[in-house]
């Protein structure tokens, strides 16, 4: 098995320029999959929210939820670095308030590192959280919890003007502390620059190629239906396997096919004593 990696790790693949491979997961087989595939660190996602909890976005998610999942995530992928997602609401009010979320993910989720999204706006919580002796990860980019402000799931850094605020962000972060930072469908252009400016590693998920990709599990796995962002590659198709596999387990069931005679558990005792006994209570 391999060595659970660690932030010395990621700094070094970063300089080696050997890209970390991520994925979100949110359940105990998803993560134990990933580990066994080699997967270099695991995201839980608040797009639990969307992708396992049915919401239409992110922002009903609690601290709860994400605890449950990270507890589950680090059962199944206990060799894995874990990166735990803070929902909207656990850091937007105070310092304070980030500190006690991002420790709770700590002791509660037992992940081992946090994850939030925004730049300039959030250098003093990540401040806070990394003085409190917490490893940060940023997000910028499209940040899907704030994705009202900007009118959707839009892409960003298109223009000078918004380029311009993604290096500021990009620039906060970095000073504030975070061991990394995710990029979210922002050009590749932008990204590269990113990765060559900043010390620490910078992710993509659909920004192009820097020192690592995210993806999210439901999208590349083909289970999450609602809709494909155009930066998902499809690895497979569960969402057919499992429909297909229902409706072939309806079918046996309807024409009593099975249980066939291989899954059940037969009498040890004699057929005739049975018998017996059925009909004493048949009387
Ligand atoms: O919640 C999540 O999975 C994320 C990705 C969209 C980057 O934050």
């Amino acid at each position: 098995m391999a060595k659970k990696k660690s932030v010395v790790d990621f700094y070094k693949m970063k300089k080696e320029g050997d890209p970390v491979a991520w994925v979100t997961a949110y359940d105990f087989p998803t993560a134990s999959f990933a580990e066994q595939a080699g997967m270099d660190m695991i995201l839980v996602g608040d797009s639990l929210g969307m992708v396992v909890l049915g919401y239409e976005g992110t922002i009903p998610v609690t601290m709860q939820d994400c605890i449950s999942h990270c507890q589950a995530v680090r059962r199944g992928a206990p060799n894995t670095w874990v990166i735990g997602d803070m929902p909207f609401g656990s850091y937007q009010v105070s310092d304070e308030d980030a500190v006690v979320n991002a420790v709770r993910f700590l002791k509660e989720g037992n992940v081992d590192c946090i994850k939030l999204e925004g730049g300039v706006r959030v250098k003093s919580r990540i401040r806070a959280i990394t003085d409190a002796g917490i490893v940060v990860m940023g997000h910028i980019g499209l940040t899907p919890q704030s994705s009202g402000q900007f009118g959707g799931y839009k892409a960003q850094g298109r223009t000078i003007e918004s380029a311009r605020n993604l290096i500021k962000d990009a620039l906060a972060v970095q000073e504030a502390g975070a061991y990394s930072i995710l990029v979210e469908a922002v050009p590749p252009e932008v990204t590269a620059f990113l990765a060559k400016l900043l010390t620490i590693p910078v992710y993509s998920i659909g920004a192009g190629l820097c020192d690592g990709q995210l993806i999210i599990s439901g999208d590349m796995l083909g289970k999450f239906q609602a809709f494909t962002p155009k930066f998902v590659k499809k690895y497979a198709k569960v969402a057919e396997v499992e429909t297909n596999a229902f409706k072939e387990y309806i079918q046996d069931v309807k024409e009593r096919k099975f249980p066939g005679e291989e899954h059940v558990y037969h009498v040890i005792d004699s057929m005739e004593d049975y018998e017996k006994l059925f009909n004493e209570f048949e009387k």
